[in-house]
């Protein structure tokens, strides 16, 4: 049974300094990639996540070495071709990142594998991977022609495709991606707008060539790729929960260092930017392989914004809490072509619609998004999470700008991206006298 929380931190403002845990985008590639790479990787500040730790065991049961010693992970590899075939289902947890990229890595092995996860993972749509993987030969069946787990796969020779990408997502291309490191022949998938970059960057950190250019990625099949280092950032998806509780919460200053700020993921800074958020921003190491920067956030005065277009793929993970912020500004927030949200863990228009509209929110769903309309206080009362650890957060930091304490259904899903939240919540506290 998931445990409930009583969120109980009134007239306290957050003080201090906190470096947030890995990046979970970068941390699953890590071991994906080590574990395709001949030789050894290693890998510092790995997220200890529930979601991070599934994609270990996928791999552990097939047959790789991975070693975990705190955030250090080793992975050693003979390749792809040494992975064994194995006799157990490989289980996914809640992660869709592990369920959909080791679709593209398991088609074009030679080894048939079944594949599931929890409840959530049931419910959300694997076609969009599976259509171009077939395209290029996979065999993989599922529930429903495919749509759902568990799933089972057949691998085999892939062949090259050329794709155009009906959805902005980096789960969908990395897959792709993937399945074309080992398809005969040049793949090529066309991005109408540019979603995450974590896989083509790795790629090139493991000595694999892959091409981009306007939106347009090209891998060619066959290429062998090699252990390495691979340091991860601080995931500025867990950093957001901090960047606008500094924000919102009277008497702040926070400064969160080691964020990662790859420019396709960090479209809330754009965002705090326009909203009119008190911060800085130190970039520190712009030519590693991934960006990162030191950001201090202190408490604001806030103007509504419209969030639309490019911009989304750019900060999905980020709305539910950019919709905690919109209800603190002055003025209407609208966040439109964000349809993507209802295929999160959970359907998250509605989940955080519902949830902050319960707390004495104006906010109103949309087909594709939701209009916020602040600033509102925000009062006390039971909050579900929906097992979705980016909501079981949101409600966290609303419960620290709430007249009254926010009792939370499920808090134990946070662990999913940020075992150590409630650390540093704590950490933070600075109780006023
Ligand atoms: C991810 C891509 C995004 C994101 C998810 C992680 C990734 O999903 O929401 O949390 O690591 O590639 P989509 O590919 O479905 O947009």
């Amino acid at each position: 049974m998931p445990h409930t929380k009583i969120l109980n931190y009134q007239n306290e403002s957050l003080q201090g300094t906190i470096e947030v845990p890995g990046d979970k985008s970068i941390s699953h590639r890590s071991v994906m990639f080590g574990a395709i790479a001949k030789g050894k990787t290693t890998v510092s500040g790995f997220l200890l996540g529930e979601d991070c730790l599934s994609t270990i065991d996928v791999f552990r049961k097939l047959g790789v070495e991975i070693e975990v010693d705190g955030t250090n992970v080793a992975i050693t590899s003979s390749g792809i071709d040494a992975w064994k075939e194995p006799n157990e289902v490989l289980y996914t947890g809640n992660s869709g990142t592990t369920t959909r990229l080791m679709l593209g890595i398991l088609a074009g092995t030679n080894l048939h594998t079944v594949m599931t996860g929890d409840s959530s993972i049931g419910k959300r749509p694997m076609r969009r991977v599976i259509d171009p993987l077939r395209l290029m030969g996979a065999e993989i069946a599922g529930r429903a022609n495919g749509q759902f787990t568990p799933l089972a796969i057949q691998g085999t020779q892939l062949k090259a495709i050329d794709y155009t990408m009906p959805v902005a997502s980096a789960q969908v291309k990395s897959a792709i991606l993937l399945a074309g490191l080992r398809a005969n022949g040049t793949t090529i998938v066309r991005e109408k707008e540019v979603s995450r970059d974590h896989t083509e960057r790795m790629l090139k950190q493991f000595g694999g060539s892959v091409t981009v250019d306007d939106g347009v990625i090209s891998i060619e099949g066959g290429q062998q790729l090699f252990g390495t280092h691979v340091n991860v950032p601080g995931d500025i998806s867990s950093a957001a929960f901090f960047l606008v509780a500094g924000a919102v919460v009277p008497n702040s200053e926070i400064t969160l260092t080691n964020v990662g700020v790859n420019p396709t993921r960090s479209g809330i800074i754009d965002v705090l930017r326009q909203m009119g958020a008190d911060f800085s921003i130190q970039i520190e190491d712009e030519k590693a392989a991934e960006p990162t920067a030191t950001i201090i956030v202190r408490t604001s005065q806030l103007e509504a914004t419209t969030i639309e277009g490019d911009i989304i793929p750019r900060l999905i993970d980020e709305i539910p809490i950019i919709a905690l912020l919109a209800t603190q500004a002055n003025g209407k927030t609208i966040i439109r072509n964000a349809e993507e949200l209802k295929v999160k863990e959970t359907d998250r228009i509605i989940a955080v619609v519902t949830e902050l509209k319960k707390l004495g929110a104006n906010i109103e769903a949309t087909e594709d998004g939701m209009i916020i309309e602040g600033p509102t206080k925000l009062n006390g009362g039971s909050v579900k999470s929906y097992g979705d650890h980016r909501i079981g957060m949101m409600a966290a930091v609303a419960a620290l700008i709430s007249e009254e304490p926010i009792e939370l259904d499920d808090s134990d899903c946070i662990a999913v991206s940020y075992p150590t939240f409630f650390d540093h919540v704590e950490e933070l506290i600075h109780k006023s006298k």
